[in-house]
């Protein structure tokens, strides 16, 4: 009985080759994390790798500091869920980073049929996004998806009411709630060089001559195997020679349904070519996969057909996609 207990103990020690979090450290970045979601945290052998920090150092709550989990009705705050995952990742010394102030989408529904004028969206915005702040986040993305795929501005609530300085208005709440955050602007379709990435550009160099306070973009990274953008690099490197830092923050590639050797193969390219851009780029600072196995995965909730998009499956199983991170860490950088 004994020896059948510690000999199948034995076999459950990860290997020690591959750690996403280790390769990410040993190429002079902050971190390797990952999103989860409260709903997740009562899955034990889902938790028990989630707190591993040879491959997560980070987290990210994917849903609940969105502003209709935290503040459902006006003036009326809520961060139990918040709060549930910033208390996990303090226990095991991973960092946060806090998930969103200003939104179009799950946004709580008084805030669009309020009707408010100008003023008065204004100073909602602001108490949002101060009474969100105090939460030793390491980073925040103050702003996310404000664009459209043309580079022009969405026109959100925010947007159409208070105009482009809702922006500024939710930087600069945020600094002053959190002085030690870092501030970032975040969105989908910012991989490469593109109209949008133009748009972020203009935006984040306007914000600086402003002198608004503006301290990362974020480029979330949804994209969809085989077809990985190729000026990843370059466009890394224009943002952060505007001064500021660049994370990816929601990466994961998708697939059709079901997944094939050929697909899962392209996937740990395609993952390898993600993570050598960010390498490459001194000021890209980390990685935060959108939760970490397909278990979990928002893609087929969205997109029909598709999925497999992450570096484990279903059962917890690593995918060659999880060899593809490592082998981007270990690449060689000129
Ligand atoms: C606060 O949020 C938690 C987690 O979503 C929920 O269970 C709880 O009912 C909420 N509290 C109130 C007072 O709405
Ligand atoms: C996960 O395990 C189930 C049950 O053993 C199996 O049917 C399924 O094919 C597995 N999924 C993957 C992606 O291997």
């Amino acid at each position: 009985m004994r020896y059948s207990y510690l000999s199948s103990a034995f076999l459950l020690l990860p290997a020690v080759s591959a750690q996403l979090n280790l390769f990410a450290r040993a190429s002079g970045k902050l971190y390797f994390g990952t999103a989860t979601d409260n709903p997740e945290l009562s899955d034990r052998p889902y938790v028990a790798q989630l707190k591993n920090t040879l491959d997560f150092a980070q987290i990210t709550p994917s849903n609940s500091m969105k502003w209709f989990a935290t503040e459902p009705s006006r003036g009326v705050f809520n961060f139990t869920g918040g709060d549930e995952i910033v208390r996990l990742a303090k226990k095991n010394k991973q960092l946060v980073r806090g998930h969103t102030c200003a939104w179009h989408s799950q946004l709580a529904d008084w805030v669009e049929a309020g009707n408010f004028d100008k003023k008065t969206l204004e100073s909602v915005l602001d108490n949002h996004c101060r009474t969100l702040f105090p939460s030793s986040s390491y980073a925040w993305d103050v702003v996310n998806e404000p664009f459209n795929e043309d580079g022009t501005f969405r026109e959100t609530v925010f947007y159409n009411t208070i105009g482009l300085s809702y922006i500024s208005t939710a930087l600069r709440a945020a600094r002053a709630a959190d002085p030690k955050a870092k501030l970032y602007i975040n969105d989908y379709n910012l991989e490469g060089l593109s109209p949008k990435s133009d748009g972020m550009a203009n935006l984040v160099k306007k914000l600086k001559a402003e002198r608004v306070p503006i301290d990362g973009i974020g480029v979330q990274g949804h994209l969809i195997v085989g077809q990985v953008p190729t000026t990843i690099k370059e466009n890394f490197q224009r943002f952060a020679d505007l001064g500021v830092e660049v994370a990816i923050t929601e990466l994961d590639i998708r697939m059709p349904l079901p997944p094939t050797r050929e697909l899962l193969e392209q996937q740990k390219k395609d993952y390898q070519t993600v993570i050598a851009a960010c390498k490459a780029v001194k000021k890209c600072i980390g990685v935060t996969i959108w939760d970490w196995t397909d278990k979990y995965s928002w893609v087929p909730g969205v997109f029909e057909g598709e999925g497999a998009a992450l570096p484990w499956d279903e059962n917890l199983t690593k995918k060659p996609a999880y060899y593809g991170i490592v082998d981007g860490w270990k690449s060689k950088t000129k």
